[in-house]
């Protein structure tokens, strides 16, 4: 399964790249508009650091507005890929695109046949927001695990991925079910690489070596 981070914060995405497991970045207006700078200079900068693919959401509600958008942006970076909500207009804009050859990840995805229609419309990733679903009290995953089946039984291309992560689970559940990718907050990346037994167990082999040197002189 790939791993995406989830922030449009140059710190964040540098120091998980680092970690060399990043597969790509996911961005939206609100994440860009957190860090107060030139979105565009920061998709940019973004694209430079990372190899993979970098969503860049438009802001524009009609098809014809999203195209135009999705242009410009698709100039910035061979890497860019254009986020564009699941809607009427969204599909259809969707559809030009992938005329084109400009990839889009089609966002803001709740229920699985808005999933189905945009893998038709050409639309390259699927974003379930699994957290935003929890937060009403439905299971969020449950929208993956149908995702997953509909694809499978059709053969569909589009890569899911699991979107709105909160939890370590949620990437554990992501992967149970065969997700292609999870786009994390930092914070969860962070939260899912440790473990307190891995830091305990350093600790006592470490306490144990310096025993054994302790007892030989050295
Ligand atoms: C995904 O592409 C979105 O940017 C993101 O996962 C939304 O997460 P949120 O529900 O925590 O805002």
């Amino acid at each position: 399964m790939k791993i995406f981070i989830d922030s449009a914060n140059l710190e964040e995405i540098k120091q998980a790249s680092s970690l060399g497991l990043l597969d790509g970045v996911t961005t939206n207006p609100t994440l860009l508009s957190r860090e107060g700078k030139d979105p565009i200079a920061q998709l940019k900068e973004i694209c430079s650091i990372v190899e993979g693919p970098v969503s860049a959401e438009v802001v524009a509600q009609d098809s014809e507005g999203m195209v135009k958008e999705a242009r410009q942006l698709a100039k910035l970076a061979d890497n860019i890929v254009i986020k564009i909500p699941v809607t009427n207009e969204g599909l259809r804009a969707t559809k030009i695109l992938s005329q084109e050859g400009i990839k889009t990840n089609l966002t803001l995805c709740f229920s699985p046949l808005q999933a189905l229609l945009s893998a038709k419309a050409g639309a390259n990733f699927i974003s379930p927001f699994v957290g935003r679903l929890d937060d009403i009290s439905t299971e969020g995953m449950s929208l993956v695990s149908d995702i997953k089946l509909i694809y499978d039984n059709y053969n569909i291309k589009t890569e899911i991925i699991v979107a709105s992560v909160r939890h370590p689970i949620h990437v554990l559940e992501a992967a149970r079910l065969g997700a292609h990718i999870a786009t994390c907050p930092f914070k969860v990346i962070l939260q899912f690489l440790k473990h307190p037994l891995t830091d305990i167990g350093i600790e006592r082999f470490l306490s144990d070596w310096k025993k054994l040197k302790d007892t030989l002189g050295r």
